[in-house]
């Protein structure tokens, strides 16, 4: 006899999964019952890696190379899962891309990627999720924010803007899409240990560590934990929350 899993039955959908905390999220969401869409811009492994590792996992996997920040490609993205499984019932929006510089000398090139990747591919990407969600009553929107947005940090003007404005997008849709049974959450991890936070220098790296009271970085499990607690039934009272996963940094 198969044991039922928290998630049977549900599509979920992660953006810039094909790497780093996504591909993590996916591969828990997988082990927890549900069937798989894996995007991503770029698949530097290949897409028969994200497959590979779903199905290491005895998940059901496809894969979708989608530039969320035009809306024709998330709209197509969204189309090619409903004709082929059915809608999206849980959007985890990972996506995310720093353009670090002091305010003096961030361009507006630096800004515009910045905001567009982290803000307006969630809200594409929210927009087409919600329509499906709405008919079904049932959905799980959970946005990767940032402790960046809470508390700042020099040089990521663009990223804390992106972040924050993901908040209050949070926020707004958890209000609007409530009565519809579907929920909007956040999280907001601090240092996790990936090729994001592997760019910092040495002492970068230690300064941060210093500040950490559980003394150690984040792992993307860490992450993937929480999002797949947010995704379950069990958390269809909560809404408009924003998690810190962050060892304590935010205290
Ligand atoms: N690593 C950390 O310490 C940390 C802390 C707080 C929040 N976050 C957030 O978590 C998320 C994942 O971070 P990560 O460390 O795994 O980063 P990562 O760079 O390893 O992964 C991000 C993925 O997003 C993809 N992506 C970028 N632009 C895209 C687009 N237009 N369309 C589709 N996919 C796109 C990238 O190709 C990449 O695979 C990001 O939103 C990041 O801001 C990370």
């Amino acid at each position: 006899m198969t044991t039922r899993k928290a998630l049977d039955g549900k599509v979920a959908l992660v953006t810039g999964a094909s790497r780093g905390i996504g591909r993590t999220i996916a591969i828990r969401l997988g082990a927890a019952g549900a069937r798989v869409v894996v995007n991503d811009v770029v698949f530097r492994e290949g897409p028969e890696a994200a497959i590979e590792a779903l199905r290491g996992v005895g998940a059901e996997a496809q894969v979708i190379q989608a530039d969320i920040t035009d809306a024709a490609q998330v709209q197509k993205m969204f189309q090619q899962v409903e004709a082929e499984w059915g809608s999206v019932d849980i959007l985890v929006n990972n996506a995310g891309i720093t353009r670090d510089g002091l305010i003096m000398r961030m361009s507006e090139e630096d800004w515009d990627a910045v905001l567009t990747v982290n803000l307006k591919g969630a809200f594409l990407c929210c927009r087409a999720a919600a329509r499906s969600m709405i008919r079904k009553r049932w959905g799980r929107i959970i946005n990767m924010s940032s402790v960046v947005a809470l508390a700042g940090n020099p040089g990521q003007v663009n990223y804390g803007a992106s972040k924050a404005g993901l908040i209050g997008m949070t926020r707004t849709l958890a209000k609007e899409l409530a009565s519809r049974n579907i929920t909007v959450n956040a999280l907001a991890p601090g240092f996790i240990d990936t090729d994001m936070v592997r760019t910092m220098s040495e002492d970068a790296r230690q300064q941060a560590l210093s500040r950490i009271p559980m003394g150690r970085l984040g792992t993307p499990e860490d992450v993937a934990a929480v999002v797949a607690f947010l995704a379950t039934e069990e958390a269809s009272y909560v809404t408009g929350q924003v998690i810190g996963v962050d060892g304590g940094i935010a205290l």
